[in-house]
């Protein structure tokens, strides 16, 4: 994670994946950033009958799964949508239940997270989660600082839209400060400012549960993201299907407003 990320999302994107090779494939290209909308676990519960709670918390299993099969398959970052800034509108028993196994799920994983070499961070609007939750986040966040195989980050209490907003008030309170003047203010200096500047963006967008929106996830970060949607349930969601969707991503071409032979071509 130590090369500077800071040029435009999309010369940034052109060189973003990475060619690897595997045992028994040819030549794969691996996405270096992969971002998932975690949806299904309502209705995978429903249809066993079982509340949806118990959907979230299979989804917890799927998570860890897909964390250590993207440090096998050499992603190195992860970003999952867990809570969206929309999800407050839900029945507060069903928010009070998210929140909590999300601090038990911090709790219960950062061995693990060690084990595995994932550094975690989480983006969003953190602020207004409950103190247990905040006090949960940094001290995972701080257990596993120094790891280095992947980046995993979880987006909670993330909207795009929230995003996009935040990093507009800072670069007016810049801009106020004197510290940049209006004229200077370009993709650069303002997806600097976002959640992180600091990762390239999303190479491949995966979504499960069947629906095909992106639900106010990386709004400015996907622009160029190759989109995926499963069909399946986010607790069905398992390696096997995973890799599917980074086998699916390999085999497409990127162009980025290029003709197909020039993207051929670039390096
Ligand atoms: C995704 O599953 C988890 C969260 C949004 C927290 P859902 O709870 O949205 O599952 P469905 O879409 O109702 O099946
Ligand atoms: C998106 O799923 C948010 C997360 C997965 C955390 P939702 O289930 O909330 O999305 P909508 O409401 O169906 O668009
Ligand atoms: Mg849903």
């Amino acid at each position: 994670m130590s090369r500077p990320y800071g040029c435009l999302a999309v010369y940034r994107a052109l060189n973003n994946d990475r060619i690897v090779s595997s045992a028994n494939q040819s030549r794969l290209r691996v996405p270096r950033h992969v971002a998932i909308v975690m949806d299904g676990n309502g209705r995978w519960a429903v249809r066993r009958r079982l509340p949806r709670t118990a959907g979230h918390r299979a989804g917890v299993k799927s998570v860890r799964t897909i964390v250590e099969e993207s440090v096998r398959q050499g992603v190195e970052a992860l970003t999952l949508f867990a809570f969206s800034s929309e999800n407050w509108r839900r029945p507060k028993s069903e928010v009070n239940f998210l929140l909590e196994l999300f601090v038990g799920a911090l709790r219960a994983e950062v061995k693990r997270l060690n084990e595995n070499g994932v550094r975690l961070r989480v983006i969003g609007e953190r602020s207004a989660f409950p103190e247990k939750l905040q006090w949960g986040i940094a001290e995972a966040e701080e257990a596993t600082k120094t790891n280095e195989a992947m980046l995993l980050q979880v987006a909670a209490n993330y909207g795009g839209r929230w995003d996009i907003t935040q990093a507009a008030r800072r670069l007016a309170a810049d801009a106020r400060a004197g510290r940049i003047a209006p004229e200077d203010v370009d993709e650069r200096l303002f997806s600097d400012r976002l959640s992180f500047p600091d990762l390239p963006d999303p190479d491949l967008f995966i979504r499960t549960g069947g629906e095909q929106r992106i639900s106010n996830f990386l709004l400015w970060q996907s622009a160029y993201s190759e989109l995926y949607f499963s069909e399946l349930m986010w607790p069905d969601f398992d390696g096997a299907a995973y890799r599917e969707a980074l086998a699916d991503f390999g085999h497409r071409q990127r162009r980025f407003g290029m003709t197909g032979d020039q993207a051929d071509q670039a390096p």
